[in-house]
C-alpha cells in the first residue's frame, strides 16, 4: 500500500531479490512492471490448450519488457558515475534506454540498423531525446562494433549483456509468480532474440526455487522466427553454435543471427527442462491476429509465443491441459505498419512471398451518404 516510488515500481518492490544496489537514491523509476496477467479462451483454443494466460509486458511505460531491466541498468550507470549510455537495438531497448536515461539526466546514444526497426520504436527514441545513429548494417554487426567503441571511449553499454539489466528482467517472472500466489505454471513461453530474457527468466526461476518461494521450476519454451533461429538450430542439432549470417524476419525485434547470451540461455533451457521451437512468418502473423481478436494485441515478435504453442501442442510436447503462461513482450502499437499490411493483404515475407491475411479485417470505404451507410448495416 506504500506510496514510495520504489514500492510502486513492479521491479524495485522486489528489490531484496535483485540485490546489487546499496544506494537507492540512484534509482529512476517510471513505475515499470506492474503488468497484467490476461486470460483468453479464444487464444487458448487457437494454441491447442484448454486455457492460457498472457503476461503482457506491453503495458510497460515505453511499451515493452525492456523497461524492467532498464531501470536497473540506468541505476547502475548512475552509481558508477557514468554520464553517457549507449545501446544497439532492434528498437525496444533503444526506446526504453532513451526514456530512462533522459529521465535520469544522462545522455542516451543509440545505434540501430538502418531501415530495419519499426517506426513506433524509432519515433520513441527521437521523442525521448536520444542521439540516434542509423547504421547500414545488421544488429549483430553493429553490436560487435559498438562493444569495442564503448570500451574505447568510456560510454556505459546498456545492451542485454549488461548483467544489471538481466537482474531487472528477473522481476517479470517474480511478479508473475506473485500474481499466481507463488504457484508455478507448467510452462513459460517467450520469444527468443538476443536471449537476454531467456537467461533472466531462468536465473529468476532458479533463485525462486532456492529461496523456497516456489516449489518447482516451470519449463521454459523459447520461440524463434524461422529466418533468425540460430538457437533453435543449435539446441535441436546438438552441434556447435553457428550464427545465422543474414537473419530475416518481419518480427524485427528478434531479427538477430548471433545472440550474445546463448551460453547463458542454454544453461537455463537445460536446467528448466526447456525446449526451443521456431515458427514461420505466416504462423507469426496469424497468431498475432488471434491475439488481437482476443482484445489483447501485441507486436509481431510477441506473437511468436502463441504460434510456437500451437506447434508444440500439435506435436504433443505441451499437453492440452497444461498450465501455460506466454509472455507478450511488446505493445500492439509498436508496429502499426505491419498490422495495416496484414489486414489489407499487402504483407510480404522478407523473401517476397505473400503472407495470407487468414484473419484479415479490411477497413471499408463508403460514400458520405446516410442511405448507403445505413444499408451497409442492414
Ligand atoms: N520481444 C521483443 C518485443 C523484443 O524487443 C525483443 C528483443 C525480444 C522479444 C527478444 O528478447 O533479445 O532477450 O531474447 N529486443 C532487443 C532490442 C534485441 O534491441 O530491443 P531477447
Amino acid at each position: 500500500m506504500s506510496n514510495d516510488p520504489l514500492d510502486q515500481s513492479g521491479v524495485w518492490r522486489y528489490r531484496e531479490l535483485i540485490p546489487f544496489l546499496t544506494d537507492f537514491g540512484h534509482v529512476i523509476t517510471l513505475r515499470e512492471g506492474n503488468t497484467p496477467m490476461l486470460e483468453s479462451a479464444r487464444a487458448a483454443e487457437y494454441g491447442g490448450l484448454r486455457s492460457i494466460w498472457f503476461k503482457h509486458q506491453g503495458f510497460n511505460p515505453t511499451g515493452s519488457f525492456k523497461d524492467n531491466g532498464m531501470t536497473c541498468g540506468v541505476a547502475q550507470a548512475r552509481a558508477l558515475g557514468m554520464r553517457r549510455v549507449v545501446c544497439v537495438s532492434t528498437g525496444n531497448t533503444s526506446a526504453s534506454m532513451a526514456a530512462y536515461a533522459s529521465a535520469a539526466g544522462l545522455e542516451p546514444i543509440i545505434f540501430i540498423p538502418h531501415g530495419n526497426i519499426s517506426y513506433g520504436k524509432l519515433a520513441q527514441a527521437l521523442e525521448y531525446g536520444a542521439r540516434t545513429v542509423q547504421v547500414e548494417a545488421n544488429f549483430d554487426q553493429i553490436l560487435s562494433l559498438v562493444r569495442d567503441l564503448a570500451e574505447r571511449i568510456g560510454i556505459y553499454l546498456l545492451n542485454s549483456i549488461n548483467p544489471f539489466r538481466i537482474e531487472g528482467q528477473k522481476s517479470i517472472v517474480i511478479e508473475m509468480m506473485d500474481q499466481r500466489d507463488w504457484n508455478p505454471p507448467d510452462w513459460i513461453v517467450l520469444p527468443g532474440g538476443n536471449l537476454g530474457n531467456t537467461s533472466a527468466f531462468g536465473k529468476a526461476l532458479r533463485e525462486l526455487v532456492q529461496a523456497g518461494l516456489i516449489a518447482r521450476s516451470p519449463r521454459l519454451a523459447v520461440i524463434q522466427a524461422a529466418g533468425a533461429a540460430p538457437f533453435y538450430d543449435f539446441v535441436r542439432s546438438g552441434n556447435g553454435f553457428a550464427r545465422v549470417e543474414n537473419p530475416q524476419t518481419l518480427a524485427t525485434a528478434i531479427k538477430i543471427g548471433d545472440p550474445v547470451s546463448w551460453p547463458k540461455a542454454l544453461n537455463e533451457i537445460r536446467s528448466s527442462g526447456g525446449v526451443v521451437e521456431k515458427v514461420t512468418e505466416q504462423e507469426i502473423a496469424d497468431a498475432k491476429a488471434q491475439i488481437g481478436r482476443a482484445g489483447i494485441g501485441c507486436e509481431p515478435a510477441s506473437a511468436a509465443t502463441l504460434a510456437g504453442i500451437r506447434k508444440l501442442t500439435a506435436a504433443g510436447v505441451i499437453d492440452r491441459g497444461a498450465d501455460v503462461v506466454a509472455v507478450l513482450t511488446g505493445n500492439v502499437l509498436k508496429d502499426p505498419d505491419y498490422i495495416y499490411r496484414y489486414h489489407t493483404n499487402q504483407l510480404q515475407a522478407p523473401d517476397g512471398a505473400p503472407i495470407q491475411a487468414t484473419f484479415g479485417n479490411r477497413p471499408e470505404v463508403l460514400p458520405n451518404d446516410p442511405e448507403i451507410i445505413a444499408r451497409a448495416f442492414a
